[in-house]
């Protein structure tokens, strides 16, 4: 069955997630497309998911931001769609073909589903069952899981071979990377069908294997852990909320990225977090756990997102997005950034070699490369603590990439530089040769690896 036979009938199970609504929109607008390319054909886009109310706020959003993507695609729109109305047209026409439910049934006439409900392994498989007994046996299962390894899940469900990861970046809608997550007994028309799937959704695909935490998580969760074992290191002598302050923001200014590590965590959410470790933990051969994170938690501090996009309390406390006072994880309560300490604790880091350079002034700067290429060479005559922790933290990273490549999880260095430049928006990835460039040749000629 091609691609085309295929949409005429898809369904996403959680489709009104955050992740979901997205994946909704871009199927959505394909589906369209080819219905108003062949207009004797039916298709249909079968949304699910368990909260009815969240239905109706995804149809909602789904109407809006149709037009946009009518408006976005003008060209192909104008060759389908004469009408003077062409965006009202499109809308109409990709609202009727949608229907919405509560429950799996909606799926069984699917010839593709997109899943991304909760990151919880048995409910995962449980749907995965279901669905497995409800579809067509040529029906294919494309997972959004940020973690779970596709081939357990597969194996449990009896979907052996029908079911690819295909990991989107949030927001879904936007953001270009797709991880694409092959098990081993994938069928090849599937690996083809998501590479054609992925071009006809604009995104760029990087390959991952399929073990537990694949590229973007088996690198973020190892970072978070090595920024708490980093605050643990120095909390005897600068205090433990000093630490994370300071930890956080060398991870964002000195290291240039959009947010401190801290933050990062806090906007994926603690609990997130703390589940993606155990996933890993399960799975893998290798201690990830932070009594910490289980501490913060289990009191309730979360973090992740409200509906109206403030951030929730975490390692820090926020007013909307903006971290005001940093947890005290002893009193449990949040110290205000504002009081003297914190511009304490920034001292103790010392002078940055170049205060004016941040992520968002490099971010579109035609020049970043010869501009990182010059800040950085300044690192290791820096001596500060700042650059000091900046160095541990880049060297942490880039080791942690390297070993991504040699336990199979990338299949080259690269990719991993791709999903942390296109995923969490890096101006680098964690493989910078030109900072360890004499340890790079070492470790090629075998003497050492960092
Ligand atoms: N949030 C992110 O940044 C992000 C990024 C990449 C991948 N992911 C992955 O995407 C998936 C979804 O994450 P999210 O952040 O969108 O979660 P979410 O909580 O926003 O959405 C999950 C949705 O699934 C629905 N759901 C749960 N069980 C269901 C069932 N049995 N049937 C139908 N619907 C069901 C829920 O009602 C909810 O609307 C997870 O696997 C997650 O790991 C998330």
């Amino acid at each position: 069955m091609d691609l085309n036979a295929r949409f005429h009938n898809v369904a996403v199970v959680g489709a009104a997630g955050k992740m979901g609504s997205g994946i909704s929109l871009l199927l959505a607008r394909e589906l369209t497309f080819r219905a108003l390319e062949d207009p004797s054909g039916s298709y249909t886009l079968n949304l699910i998911d368990l909260n009815e109310a969240m239905l109706e706020g995804l149809l909602r959003y789904l109407q809006e931001h149709g037009a946009r993507e009518a408006e976005k695609h003008m060209d192909r729109l104008r060759r389908v769609c004469g009408a003077e109305d062409a965006v009202q047209v499109f809308v109409r026409e990709m609202m009727a073909r949608i229907r919405t439910g509560t429950s799996l049934p909606l799926a069984q006439d699917a010839r593709m589903v997109f899943e991304a409900a909760f990151e919880n392994e048995a409910l995962k498989i449980r749907i995965y069952r279901e669905l497995a007994a409800l579809c067509s046996s040529e029906t294919y299962f494309f997972s959004n899981t940020s973690s779970i390894p596709l081939r357990v899940m597969s194996e449990a469900s009896g979907l052996q071979g029908r079911l690819i990861g295909f990991h989107f970046y949030n927001p879904s809608a936007v953001q270009k990377l797709i991880e694409l997550i092959t098990p081993s007994d994938c069928r090849e028309d599937l690996k083809a069908l998501s590479l054609e799937i992925a071009e006809t959704m604009g995104k760029i695909v990087v390959p991952s294997n399929d073990i537990a935490g694949f590229i973007g998580n088996g690198h973020l969760m190892r970072d978070g852990l090595h920024a708490i074992a980093e605050v643990e290191r120095l909390a005897p002598e600068h205090g433990f909320h000093q630490s994370v302050f300071m930890v956080d923001r060398v991870s964002r200014d000195w290291l240039l990225r959009p947010m401190g590590i801290f933050q990062l965590m806090d906007y994926v959410g603690l609990d997130v977090f703390q589940l993606i470790l155990n996933v890993m933990n399960k799975h893998l051969d290798e201690h990830l756990h932070s009594d910490l994170i289980d501490r913060l938690v289990a009191r309730g501090l979360k973090g992740g997102e409200t509906l109206d996009g403030a951030q929730r309390d975490g390692f820090f406390h926020y007013e909307k997005t903006r971290p005001i006072a940093v947890m005290n994880p002893d009193t449990g309560d949040y110290v205000s950034l504002e009081r003297p300490w914190a511009q304490e604790a920034l001292a103790r880091l010392g002078e940055h070699p170049e205060p004016a350079l941040n992520w968002k002034a490099l971010k579109g700067d035609p020049e970043r490369e010869t501009k990182l290429r010059t800040y950085f060479a300044k690192f290791k005559a820096w001596p500060s603590l700042g650059a000091d922790l900046a160095l541990r933290h880049l060297r942490a990273d880039r080791e942690r990439a390297l070993r991504l490549v040699e336990q199979g999880v990338a299949v080259r260095a690269e990719d991993v530089n791709r999903v942390l430049q296109m995923g969490f928006m890096h101006l680098y990835g964690p493989v910078l040769d030109y900072l360890f460039e004499s340890e790079r040749c070492a470790s090629e000629a075998g003497i050492s690896r960092s």
